[in-house]
């Protein structure tokens, strides 16, 4: 079986890659440059989504998992950013998806974003029943794809993870270790939330069983680790798995988000202070089941941090 994997430089395209070569697949990775380093053991074509056709790309394969996306972009500089997304993320999705109808392939899978359904869950998890109300040009560019892609392939297979993490982890998660390992004093001991994560090996292995599990075509998942934590409880636990304690002291809550919004950072603020839930039983009522537990990729995680493991090859 081929799989051609788009994104496949990327975090999550580097852990698809390994975890379907474990699984004797054959592997045809798309990228746009070199850098960083294409996983080893795959075939790799260098392609612009956005510029070019990807259609002999395409030839052959079997499954397409389109991981390839707009994201982690923490300073805006584009001149259109919701024109920059759209493209990125829409666009190629749709010109990849047409070219995957031309080409035959049996099975599309597409990554979404959590965030189709806001920024904060309302007192319960989301489930893919809720209504989307994506609110940032990123999630609304993810939303405008889905939609186009059920019209040009409705038996694809659309995730929609919250925050990943893991090996080779960027953003905003590798700054809270960072934070966390200098012991920085942070005000968040009072922060009562909850949020769904996913461990970057448990998404990569919910992608390859979706493509093989017949029940998964033509649905759409939220996935997570299926155990919820409070940001003190997530700093908590990566400050056990570093042997260096969270330096966590109270502070309201609501004076947090005061702050925030006078320095122009309400959207980072929400992220740490809001909820963010998910229920994922609906891609476990198909048949997938996670790999590792959340205690497990945390441990994982700061491993590479400490420079005991390597990101994923
Ligand atoms: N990581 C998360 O927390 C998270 C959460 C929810 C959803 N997702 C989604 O999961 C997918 C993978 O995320 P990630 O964390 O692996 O992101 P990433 O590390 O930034 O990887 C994205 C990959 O897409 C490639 N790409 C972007 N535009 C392209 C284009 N026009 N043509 C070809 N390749 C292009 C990038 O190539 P360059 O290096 O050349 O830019 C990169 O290899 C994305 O679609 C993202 O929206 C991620």
């Amino acid at each position: 079986m081929l799989a051609v994997v788009t994104g496949a430089t990327g975090f999550v395209g580097r852990a698809v890659c390994a975890r379907l070569l474990k699984s004797g697949w054959r592997v045809r990775g798309l990228a746009r440059t070199l850098r960083p380093q294409p996983p080893q053991g795959i075939e790799l074509r260098l392609l612009d989504l956005e510029r070019e056709d990807p259609a002999t790309a395409l030839e052959g394969a079997d499954v397409v998992f389109h991981l390839a996306g707009r994201a982690h972009i923490l300073e805006d500089t584009s001149r259109d950013p919701g024109a920059a997304f759209q493209s990125a993320n829409s666009e190629a999705t749709a010109q990849l998806a047409h070219a995957a109808v031309k080409a035959g392939v049996s099975s599309f899978l597409f990554a979404s974003t959590a965030k189709v359904h806001g920024e904060e869950s309302p007192g319960r998890p989301f489930t893919e029943r809720d209504a989307p109300a994506p609110q940032d040009p990123y999630s609304h560019s993810k939303w405008d794809a889905e939609q186009r892609l059920r019209g040009i392939l409705p038996h694809s297979t659309i995730l929609r993870p919250p925050l990943v993490y893991g090996p080779g982890v960027g953003a905003n998660f590798l700054r809270l270790m960072k934070l966390v390992e200098r012991g920085i004093p942070l005000p968040l001991a009072s922060v009562n939330n909850r949020r769904s994560m996913i461990f970057v090996g448990n998404l990569a292995d919910c992608f390859v069983s979706c493509a093989t599990l017949p029940a998964a075509s033509g649905r759409t998942f939220l996935v997570s680790d299926g155990e919820d934590v409070s940001t003190p409880q997530l700093l908590q636990r990566l400050g056990t798995h570093m042997n260096t304690p969270a330096n966590l002291w109270p502070c309201p809550p609501s004076l947090l988000r005061f702050g925030a919004t006078v320095l122009g950072k309400r959207p980072e603020a929400d992220r740490l202070l809001g909820s963010l839930q998910l229920d994922s039983s609906a891609v476990l009522g198909v048949g997938w089941r996670r790999p590792y537990s959340l205690e497990e990729g945390l441990e994982q995680t700061v491993l590479w941090y400490r420079g005991k493991s390597p990101p994923t090859q």
